[in-house]
């Protein structure tokens, strides 16, 4: 499929074979900038320029050759096609090596020119997205660390952005590695509290002989081992932000306890009968639904209840699809920073990748694929794109396969609702359906300016 409007620049000295060419791009859908001299294409073809370039060789003062190296200069990307009389042949190898997209040799048939540009500007088109998917990452670090531009991503940091600053208590919910933890330090970071003290504590991992000491700190005394007083975590969080990440796991006992601090915004340390007051906001993060009483287990509904004031969702990253190529830039260039490496071109095998895969590890997961094709150990080639994960049944598939083509249809025809219908030949109200049930966000796929 063809972009609309796909340009092309035409650079020939011939007044006749330069119309004739141009026609017969233009027939093929192209838009054709035609020049009668490599002066004038230099005038006009910025490092930008969209297209692909078809270039005579024999002109008089700057000859395609040439063209062709002061184009590389400007933008060592841009497909340049030469086409060749006769004898210059073993120029236009020479020139292939150095770069060159392609060489025709004249009389050539039109079929041939058309297939070549066609190639060219969607080697050139994919070059343009990855640049504009690259500034966007970059913009995307500068500012926030809570990347994404989904509908979803959008509300996620609108809710943030509400609450961050009032007090209120927060449950995170959400798949592993979908960003609770950067949700938690977000809450943290965008409140008067930054200048407390963000801790986290994984409720999981500590022994539940260690999690109370932990918490609410002990005396000197207070239990075997126990030879100085210690300041808990939660006094150590007071002013700022308290993170009970992995709460789900967190001993009964200690729910009880936990209950009471929420609830009267005190601690007793171990050992002592003295009531410290605490000032704190606590946000917890589970990977379970809490609110589910099946999934809750032995968790205490009443400290569910009292955790549940605000409950933010982190949507799987399989729900919001159209963040994947953004994240994976994101990372990749990461990567190749901190390796040294080249960033690498998101190549059609890697796109196809990135769209079919359901990463069940989330952002994490994709992250780390980002930095093993950075290392050169996964290249988005076959091995990358046949592995459908095992856990995907036939009609997920299927739906998978639907929302990649209906992703390429809007790609290919920049997010146009008529041209893409058309293309799909599909009903409006249907389309519109499919790209609700895939969480596709079709103003993503208009044309960048
Ligand atoms: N929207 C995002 N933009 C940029 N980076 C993200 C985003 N979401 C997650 N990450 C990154 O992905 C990784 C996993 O995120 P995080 O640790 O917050 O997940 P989690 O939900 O706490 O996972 P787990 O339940 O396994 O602890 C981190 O490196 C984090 O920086
Ligand atoms: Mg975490």
């Amino acid at each position: 499929m063809m972009e609309p409007l796909t340009p092309v620049a035409l650079v020939d000295d011939d007044k006749d074979l330069r119309r004739a060419t141009a026609q017969t791009l233009e027939l093929a859908g192209f838009t054709v900038s035609a020049f009668a001299g490599a002066k004038a294409a230099l005038a006009e073809l910025t490092p930008d320029f969209a297209g692909a370039v078809v270039t005579d060789i024999r002109m008089p003062e700057i000859d395609g050759l040439q063209l062709f190296d002061m184009l590389k200069e400007r933008d060592a990307d841009l497909p340049v096609i030469l086409v060749t009389g006769h004898g210059d042949i073993p120029m236009a190898v020479q020139a292939i090596q150095n770069g060159a997209y392609d060489f025709i040799a004249k009389p050539f048939a039109a079929d041939r020119l058309i297939q070549s540009v066609h190639r060219a500007s969607e080697k050139r088109r994919l070059v343009m997205e990855n640049r504009a998917l690259r500034r966007a990452a970059e913009d995307a670090q500068d500012s926030l660390p809570l990347i994404g531009q989904t509908p979803a991503m959008e509300n996620l940091r609108n809710i943030l952005r509400h609450i961050a600053d009032t007090d209120v208590d927060v449950l995170v919910a959400g798949e592993t590695g979908s960003g609770k933890e950067v949700v938690a330090q977000l809450l943290h970071q965008w409140s008067r509290r930054r200048k407390g003290n963000f801790v986290a504590l994984n409720c999981g991992a500590l022994p539940e002989t260690v999690i109370e000491s932990e918490l609410f700190g002990h005396e000197a005394g207070a239990f075997t081992g126990a030879q100085k007083r210690r300041m808990g975590r939660i006094e150590h969080a007071s002013g700022g932000t308290l993170f009970l990440d992995e709460i789900e796991s967190m001993p009964v006992a200690t729910q009880v306890k936990m209950l009471r601090v929420l609830e009267m915004r005190e601690i007793t340390p171990l050992g002592t009968n003295e009531v410290r007051p605490v000032d704190l906001r606590v946000v917890a993060a589970a990977k379970i639904d809490l609110g589910d009483p099946e999934a809750r287990g032995d968790f205490r509904e009443d400290l569910y209840y009292r955790l549940n004031v605000v409950t933010i969702s982190i949507p799987p990253l399989r729900e919001r699809r159209d963040d994947v190529p953004l994240l994976f830039t994101h990372f990749a260039a990461r990567a190749a920073a901190r390796f040294h490496r080249d960033v690498p071109a998101l190549s059609q095998s890697l796109r196809r990748h990135l769209s079919s895969h359901t990463w069940p590890g989330n952002v994490r997961e994709l992250s780390h694929f980002a930095e093993r094709v950075v290392l050169g150990l996964e290249g988005g080639g076959e091995k990358a794109i046949s592995l459908p994960s095992a856990s995907t049944t036939l009609p997920e598939k299927l739906e998978q396969y639907e929302a990649e083509i209906i992703r390429e249809a809007l790609a290919a025809n920049d997010g146009d609702v008529r041209r893409t219908i058309e293309a799909l030949g599909i009903p409006r109200k249907t389309f519109y359906d499919k790209l609700q049930r895939h969480g596709i966000n079709r103003t993503g796929y208009a044309a960048r300016k």
